[in-house]
């Protein structure tokens, strides 16, 4: 334990919040470490909120300017000797023994002046901050040599937001998290993960040697809906436009189709159910929106007969991971249907037990949980804030990563109750995540501009105070779907100059 220095007396401290102490020569003090002095009642813990520097000699302005008209006042005065340093810390508790454990009490004494300030002690500062030795080890803890183990309960049942700007490395962390969810061993409870991933960045896990086994991979293009799974209610909020009567009308043809498929052992597919509505007698003014609807589900491919891909029930697994990679697809409509139907499905196949406690990984869920937007053009909305809302009772949880906090809804930031957030530099976004954020400090939320790529600051459930990370490097190997830029164009430039060649060979044999 490195001593640091001697808490002081000043105007206003120590007291219970606060205090300062001079450091010692050479003292290694940082801010934002965490640091721990003793009163009479034991341990007390806090963090370096900031340092000043002073010396006697440079306080008054018109005499160091006088003596640097001469020479520099370091020629005159033993200045060096004469410089100090005080850290300002904010206390945040105190560690009583209680038997063999240490437990965290509120401060109702001061330090007194002159007791010694040292480095918080590593193993204290664990229990302090609320690491597990099971928890998932996303990096260190900034200015201590501790691995910032999270624990999984705390991490997730209460939902994650992990908000950031482009580049600062939010799939980064989550990948880091997804690899220990993957290694968690039986013992310590393993809970599946489903991930929504919208550029293709998580499909690398399945090519890894060490991860692939556990690790499924549906392309967008290949995911489908079995047609019994199409519900009237399920069919309305992605088609809010059909009235309440067309949803009856369409529940009764549905239950119609389903006993008959029952009874003569045949299956129907959309087509069918559109040959029944046009033949119907519903009144023209429900049948239209009604069939408008199901031409737009029809085009866009997503019903099957009676495949599901993927197969929920079976490849929701624990210890396993299910991406739904859907990066091949264009059509920002059926990502939404899809993630629409997978939350649902998730949600409902967890009521009943039917798959494991599951994670659920939203990217840029910005998109499918926008603050601002129709419920016509959001069918994923609801569920992402449904799942926000009372997920945590069924062992639902929710990550939601988001490069554009302002545009994401607030009523599941705000159920996110543990936030971690990488650099942020844009003064809008800044104020969003402060607001949203519970207990991030102006102290810390100033902090969030000058993050590096590979730090972040995790507040909420997760830890007991906020905490700056350095998150670890990845085990997992990193595949990115898009080339580099210059790799794009060289490869361009060499394929057209080979077609112009074939087309003058083309031609040479032709003459
Ligand atoms: N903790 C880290 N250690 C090493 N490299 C990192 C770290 N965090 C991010 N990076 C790198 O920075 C780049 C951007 O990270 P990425 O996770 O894709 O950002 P984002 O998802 O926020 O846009 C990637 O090349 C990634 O490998
Ligand atoms: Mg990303």
């Amino acid at each position: 334990m490195n001593g640091l220095g001697t808490v002081i007396s000043t105007e206003d401290s120590p007291t219970t919040l606060e205090y300062s102490f001079v450091l010692e020569e050479k003292s290694p003090v940082k801010k934002g470490q965490f640091v721990q002095t003793t009163s009479e009642e034991g341990i007390v813990f806090g963090y370096v909120a900031e340092i000043t520097r002073a010396n006697r000699y440079f306080e008054r302005a018109e005499s160091v300017a006088e003596y640097e008209k001469e020479a520099p006042v370091s020629s005159h005065f033993p200045i060096k000797s004469w410089e100090y340093a005080v850290a300002q810390v904010r206390v945040l508790g105190r560690m009583e023994k209680m038997g063999e454990r240490f437990m965290q009490q509120r401060v109702s004494l001061p330090p007194s002046p002159g007791t010694p300030v040292v480095s918080a002690d590593e193993s204290l500062l664990k229990d302090f901050v609320g690491f597990m030795d099971n928890g998932l080890m996303l990096g260190k803890l900034q200015n201590h040599d501790v691995e910032a183990r999270i624990d999984l309960t705390r991490l997730f049942q209460k939902h994650l937001a992990i908000l950031a700007q482009s580049g600062a490395g939010k799939s980064h962390l989550a990948s880091v998290m997804l690899e220990e969810l993957l290694d968690r061993r039986l013992e310590d409870g393993r809970i599946a993960t489903v991930i929504i991933d919208i550029h293709g960045e998580y499909s690398g896990f399945k090519r890894d040697p060490s991860y692939g086994r556990r690790v499924r991979v549906v392309n967008g293009s290949e995911i489908c809906i079995p047609f019994r799974q199409l519900t009237p209610g399920m069919f309305s909020s992605w088609f809010p436009e059909v009235s309440g009567v067309g949803r009856n009308e369409l529940g009764k043809i549905l239950r119609e189709m389903s006993s008959q498929e029952k009874n003569e052992r045949r299956l129907f597919g959309i087509t069918d159910l559109i040959k029944r509505v046009e033949g119907s007698s519903i009144r023209k003014n429900v049948q239209e929106p009604i069939l408008r609807a199901l031409y737009e589900l029809k085009s866009i491919n997503l019903i099957s007969q009676s495949k599901e891909s993927p197969a929920f029930r079976k490849q929701v697994i624990p210890g396993e991971m299910l991406v739904l990679d859907l990066s091949d697809l264009e059509d920002m409509r059926k990502k939404k249907l899809i993630v629409s139907y997978a939350a649902n499905r998730l949600f409902k196949l967890r009521m009943k037990g039917q798959v494991p406690p599951v994670f659920l990984l939203v990217e840029e869920a910005h998109n499918f949980a926008p603050e601002k937007a129709k419920m016509a053009h959001n069918p994923s909305k609801s569920i992402i804030e449904k799942i926000a809302r009372e997920g945590r009772k069924f062992g639902i949880c929710l990550g939601v990563v988001s490069q554009r906090p302002v545009n994401l809804s607030t009523t599941t930031l705000s159920q996110c109750n543990t936030h971690v957030l990488l650099r942020v530099t844009n003064p809008n976004d800044l104020k969003h995540i402060e607001e949203s954020a519970e207990g991030i400090d102006s102290r810390m939320a100033r902090s969030i501009t000058s993050l590096k790529v590979g730090e972040g600051i995790i507040v909420g459930e997760a830890v007991r105070y906020p905490i700056f990370v350095e998150i670890r490097d990845r085990k997992s190997r990193k595949f990115e779907k898009g080339k580099p830029l210059h790799l794009q164009a060289i490869e361009y430039e060499s394929a057209a100059s080979k077609t112009d060649e074939e087309d003058e060979e083309e031609l040479e044999a032709f003459l």
